[in-house]
């Protein structure tokens, strides 16, 4: 049976997709052309991928999946997105690498496909979308294979205090939004509605625990890794951004590297 909620969020995203393929935000044009939509942090995190496997959760239209492609990994990607995974396949043909690319959504993929891999990797606006943190990390660990290792580099759960400070890092309950602005093209409102889930960085973490994964390290950034709003600025060539202000005093970026041994 569905999630009622994580269905919602699926016709969001299908609504959502093109406005991001076709945003310079994103890099599409770039891995097209040969090159990569990967950043810094995730690049050191897993180091050198040639002949791996990797599933990439959560992969929207695959510019990450693909980007590890040309990196040298096998890759797979999933994502609840219909369309989402329509505009991965048509960047396989376009870029001529090789992804299979899986509509799924992440907290009923248990048992979808039967392969484990080296490497699972999710980035960058993901865990929100999530409606229960524990069944997440047992998706996770079920598809490392023995020795393998998990990255997740996101946004803080601290950033919701960042753009609302009446909103609580504890919330239990989701956030229900109707007619937000896209977030990264701005004006255009996303008419479908949105679904937020907060998790606290001590849930992640527990969830990681008790799915059996051995936490390697974890680490927390001042910046963010999209331009917010115009006002937003970057030192490093527009991967990772600062608010006006500069940096910030808490963190608006959490990474968590993670084994199955
Ligand atoms: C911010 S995007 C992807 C992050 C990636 N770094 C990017 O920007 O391309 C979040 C993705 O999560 C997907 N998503 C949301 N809920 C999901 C779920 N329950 N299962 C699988 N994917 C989901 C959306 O369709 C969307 O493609």
């Amino acid at each position: 049976m569905p999630h009622p909620d994580h269905e919602k969020n699926r016709a969001a995203w299908n609504e959502m997709v093109d406005l991001h393929v076709n945003h310079m935000e994103y890099r599409t044009q770039e891995v097209i052309d040969g090159g990569s939509s990967l950043k810094r942090l995730e690049l050191e995190a897993l180091g050198d991928v040639k002949g791996k496997s990797l599933l990439h959760l959560m992969c929207q239209f695959g510019l990450d999946t693909l980007s590890w492609a040309r990196e040298g990994a096998e890759v797979t990607g999933v994502d609840i997105s219909d369309m989402s995974i329509k505009r991965a396949n048509e960047m396989v043909q376009k870029t001529g690498l090789e992804g299979e690319f899986i509509r799924c959504d992440l907290l009923d993929f248990i048992g979808v496909i039967d392969e484990k891999f080296d490497f699972v990797y999710q980035s960058y606006g993901t865990h929100c979308w999530l409606s229960d943190i524990f069944k997440w990390a047992e998706v996770v660990a079920h598809y490392l294979k023995p020795g393998g290792t998990f990255y997740i580099v996101d946004g803080h759960p601290m950033e919701v205090l960042h753009y609302d400070p009446g909103m609580s890092y504890f919330a239990k309950e989701p956030e229900r939004t109707v007619g937000q602005p896209d977030y990264c093209a701005r004006d255009t409102k996303i008419m479908h509605e949105q679904v937020e889930w907060q998790h606290p960085v001590f849930e992640i973490v527990n969830a990681l625990i008790q799915a059996g994964l051995t936490i390697e390290r974890m680490d927390e950034y001042n910046f963010g890794y999209y331009k917010v709003e115009e006002d937003w600025y970057s030192e490093d060539g527009g991967h990772y951004w600062y608010p006006p202000g500069g940096p910030t005093d808490y963190p608006l970026l959490l990474a968590i590297k993670a084994k199955k041994l």
